[in-house]
């Protein structure tokens, strides 16, 4: 295969189908199969990292990146493996009957008739027909695709599994060595197996013998496979042991439920083992810890949080074994309580670690993590060597010396690449093993074992941990080995003889150092997710193991101490707590260097493409923040926006996702590369119509295309063409000469797009006469169907319903903060009890909690009346609500009707409101206001099916 030489005059298709329609809805099925646990892409399996795209969105991607002019819906999803393969059209129709048809007991792949399409890779002719037209389009070569921010590597992998010659960097080593074994050994080096196989059996069997000793068993012929772990810390009142468990259950699923029962006697703690069953009255989940303290079972004080914090800081506390898993010499597994002769391996451990020199100083690098507030620093663990027991500790540097002793034999005995690729795929396969044998492991009692270090998404401490005996079988090294090497070969089945990518390990702000100007055609970017995900913090535990394997064998992946912090492209406010002052926040301080970060990529992606060549970035994001800050950057860049598909991507293990802020769906932003940069400003008011029309005509679409997203996606989705339109006219400015940012189009977008939305699902006439409060507590309802919405959207709707959500938040208690969303509130925490108001009892309801007092007999909103009405109902039945409705000559009021009916439109069916003002159009109340509700579906099932139903 040959690559384009940027010498080559440049040659780029006039349109690539990206820039055309697409078969979405199809792709966005196969994305959400490909998610499912079980049926990731191989080089997901190969080793976690932080963020993945499915399969599927990747390709259309990379295919529709480079594929010349438009491209017919069938073709294009057979060339993506999607469909069986005897239908030759309607393969997008098909896929979407398959996907609300039933499934049956088989499998995914037994119910759409076709195998996982990320198992399968198109043939040499598909290859070779795909190859001919790229060159026919591409000056008669084949165009080159970059990824500048490649994680682990699934976009360049698709590349080039489709023969398309690719550039991937990475900044980041963890996933730099992930992408070296998937995007370069694995097409170059090939098959490792069976000899990988043997070494690793070696290394086990080393590491098995050396770790023996500290897994001492009860029985011969036992194998401890994991154990239940927890801290037992002295009570501060009477001095007992408190284990600190909140659940004692060690397999709730097992047979008869295993657990463990302590005895509390004379201020210790011992375990029992129980099958829950055979001990009625026993309930497994009465246990000292309570959220984060903890009463004493012996004294019954409860020790505070804090203070139970600064102990464990402190090392005020010892490991305890409260549960142990085993399997017996016909391997039989069962539970038994941990005791004493656990305590004798942990010990037996803690004795060595102190002893040993090698181990003194084993891991301690220093552990950098600003951003989350439950970091391992607060629980005293300052080196990495600090997240693992001793025993844990031993067990790594075991494994590590037994891979050292393999080390030498494997350099001799194959030449340089095969030795090398050996060593880095046995590394992942310790790098993974460990894991799953950490203090940050949670023990889950669903299934009688650990999990892996990050399933919570942070590196919280873990009151009840695991201790995974990883020479073991079922879950330890072997296992893990397996998986990886397993990934690894099919990996290799999966490419076609060809030569890998070509990669870096550099700041993306500097890939013109490593690449020349002009050689790339395609670059296909997923950027770092603003502020949801610190990759670097997060992977120094699997850097600094790593690099205790191969740092003589990759000196330059491993040239720093910890991963590259400053030069990465998150917004990370804990990293500027120290210069942020009153003129710069830590937040402003945080989104200039993530937006500048960003330029500088772009910059470089725009120098490295040939003229004309063209840029699809995924883009997943709720927050405008970060839309406005990636955009931004991409159009100083000197990007125009060409197109804008809404994609669904959303991964599962995204890791650090805060709150809601990440979509469902993803946008695919293609941008091509400017020559000349237009200085031409255009004013504000002569494109904030064409903007609103833009967003407006994209939302109609995609509810006439029956395409399948959510409400807040569908306003998401509209962002796309609002760009477009802005990235047009830019730079944009307002009549004093202001630069208007891409934020003010956004704004716009989200009020055209509320507009359609309000119109299409929506049957209440009137709605615009209503107070701007009273409209933006409807469109909450009607948009995010739920009480709890994320702030930034909250606010956005306020802008579009003419209301500054945070004015009105003393005085009206409309919403109330949880976290990073607002909660709506109803009537019961608005209004005042009217029943203590007219017995003018002393506890009289303040007025500042409650700002609505229902006596009154005009509203400043209609919602206060509406509330207030329920609020009658409520407390004093139908009666009472009949004459305070007429005695505020309700009746015929048509904003009190247009309010009423609107919501009964939007709250949801189960919804208490909903439930009273059912009551309140129905009976004697019903029967005096007289509202008209032909155009309302009582009973609530039919509303917002539309969209509803497909979330
Ligand atoms: C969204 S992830 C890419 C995921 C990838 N598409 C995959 O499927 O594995 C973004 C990546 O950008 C990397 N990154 C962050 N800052 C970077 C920089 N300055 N240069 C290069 N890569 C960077 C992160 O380490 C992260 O792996």
């Amino acid at each position: 295969m040959s690559e384009k030489s940027f010498l080559d005059e440049a040659e780029v298709p006039e349109n690539v189908a990206i820039e055309s329609k697409l078969p979405l809805n199809a792709i966005d099925i196969e994305s959400q199969k490909d998610m499912e646990s079980g049926r990731y892409h191989a080089l997901r399996s190969l080793h976690k990292w932080f963020a993945a795209r499915p399969t599927p969105a990747v390709r259309l991607a990379v295919l529709a990146s480079v594929y010349p002019g438009e491209i017919d819906s069938d073709e294009l999803l057979r060339l993506m493996k999607i469909g069986p393969k005897e239908l030759d059209t309607g393969i997008a129709d098909y896929v979407e009957k398959k996907f609300t048809e039933k499934k049956g007991s088989g499998t995914l792949d037994d119910h759409y008739g076709y195998p996982n399409p990320n198992t399968q890779s198109p043939t040499d002719t598909e290859i070779e027909k795909l190859q001919s037209k790229l060159r026919e389009a591409w000056g008669g070569e084949l165009p080159t695709i970059l990824d500048p921010t490649a994680g682990r590597g699934i976009i360049p992998f698709e590349a080039i599994r489709y023969g398309i010659p690719a550039k991937a960097n990475e900044l980041n080593p963890v996933p730099a060595l992930i992408l070296k074994a998937g995007l370069e050994y694995a097409p170059e080096v090939g098959s490792l197996d069976p000899d990988i196989r043997e070494w690793r059996d070696k290394i086990l069997e080393t590491a098995r013998e050396n770790i023996e000793p500290y897994y001492p068993t009860e029985e011969p012929g036992r194998q401890i496979l994991n154990s239940a772990m927890t801290y037992i810390i002295q009570c501060d009142s009477c001095g007992g042991e408190i284990p600190l468990v909140s659940k004692w259950w060690l397999n709730k699923e097992s047979e008869g439920g295993d657990a463990v029962k302590p005895v509390y006697e004379d201020g210790t703690v011992e375990y029992t083992h129980v099958r829950v069953e055979n001990e009625p009255g026993y309930d497994p989940e009465e246990a000292p810890l309570r959220g984060r303290s903890a009463e004493c079972p012996h004294c019954d004080v409860v020790n505070e949080k804090e203070d139970i914090r600064q102990k464990i800081h402190d090392g005020e506390f010892e490991f305890s074994i409260y549960g142990v898993n085993y399997e017996t010499e016909n391997g039989d597994r069962a539970y038994r309580a941990g005791g004493e002769i656990d305590q004798k391996g942990m010990q037996k451990a803690a004795e060595r670690v102190e002893s040993d020199f090698d181990l003194l100083t084993f891991l301690s690098e220093p552990i950098d993590v600003s951003s989350r507030t439950n970091d391992p620093t607060s629980y005293g663990m300052d080196e990495w060597r600090d997240i693992f027991t001793p025993r844990q500790l031993v067990v790594q540097y075991e494994f590590l010396s037994a891979f050292n002793e393999e080390k030498s034999d494997i350099l001799a005995k194959y030449d340089s690449d095969t030795a090398e690729a050996m060593l880095t795929v046995l590394t992942l396969a310790a790098s993974r093993s460990m894991n799953y044998n950490t203090r940050l492991n949670q023990w889950r009692d669903l299934f009688g074992y650990g999990s892996h270090l990050f399933t919570d998404n942070n590196l919280s401490l873990k009151r009840m941990s695991v201790d995974n005996n990883l020479a073991a079988p079922r879950r330890g090294y072997r296992k893990h080995s397996d998986h990886v090497i397993d990934s690894y070969e099919k990996l290799v089945s999966y490419l076609p003889e060809s030569e890998g990518a070509d990669l870096a390990n550099i700041d993306a702000a500097d890939l013109s150092s490593k690449w020349e100007a002009e050689s790339v055609d395609a670059a296909i970017v997923d950027p770092p997710y603003y502020s949801s995900i610190m990759y670097a913090e997060l992977s120094d535990v699997f850097y600094v193991t790593q690099k205790e394997y191969l740092e003589d064998i990759h000196p330059d992946i491993y040239s720093s101490s910890l991963t590259d912090k400053d030069n990465e492209a998150v917004a990370n406010p804990y990293r500027f707590e120290e210069i942020a002052d009153d003129e710069q926040s830590k937040d402003d301080l945080a989104d200039q260097h993530y937006e500048s970060k960003m330029e500088e990529i772009f910059a470089e992606v725009q120098k490295l493409l040939s003229s004309g060549g063209v840029m699809t970035v995924m883009f997943t994001h709720r927050e405008m923040d970060a839309w406005d800050t990636l955009t931004s950057a991409l159009i100083s860049a000197g990007f125009t926006i060409t197109a804008t598909h809404p994609i669904k991507t959303e991964m599962s293990d995204r890791i650090g996702v805060q709150g809601k802020a990440s979509a469902d769906s993803s946008i695919f932003l293609v941008a091509r590369k400017q020559d000349t940069k237009s200085s031409e400003r255009t004013l504000w008011e002569d494109v904030q119509d064409g903007i609103r029309q833009a967003a407006r005509n994209q939302a109609e679409e995609i509810l006439d295309s029956g395409y399948n997203i959510s409400k807040t996606d569908t306003a998401i989705a509209a962002y796309g063409p609002t760009l477009q339109k802005y990235a047009e006219a830019f730079p944009v400015v307002n009549k004093k000469g202001e630069e208007i940012r891409p934020r003010e189009a956004l704004s716009q977008a989200r009020e055209a797009v509320t507009g359609v939305l309000a119109e299409r699902f929506l049957k209440t006439e009137g709605l615009e006469q209503l107070d701007s409060l009273t409209r933006w507590y409807i469109l909450s309802w009607l948009i995010y169907e739920n009480d709890t919405i994320p702030y930034d959207e909250a606010r956005q709707l306020g802008v579009a319903a003419n209301v500054d959500i945070d004015n009105i938040k003393r005085t009206t208690k409309i919403w109330g903060k949880s976290k990073k969303d607002i909660v709506l509130k109803d009537h019961n925490d608005r209004v005042q009890d009217i029943v203590l108001l007219k017995s003018d009892s002393a506890d009289n309801p303040s007025s500042r909690k409650y700002p609505v007092n229902p006596t009154d007999t005009r509203f400043t909103y209609t919602i206060d009346t509406v509330h207030t009405a329920i609020h009658v109902y409520e407390r004093e039945g139908p009666r009472s609500a009949w004459d305070w409705l007429s005695d505020r000559d309700l009746k015929s009021n048509q904003e009190f009707e247009a309010t009423v009916t609107a919501l009964l439109e939007v709250l949801p069916s189960d919804s208490d409101m909903r439930e009273t003002l059912v009551n309140l159009v129905s009976g004697e109340t019903g029967d005096y206001l007289d509202i008209n509700l032909d155009h309302i579906d009582m009973s609530g099932e039919e509303r917002q099916t539309e969209l509803g139903d497909h979330q």
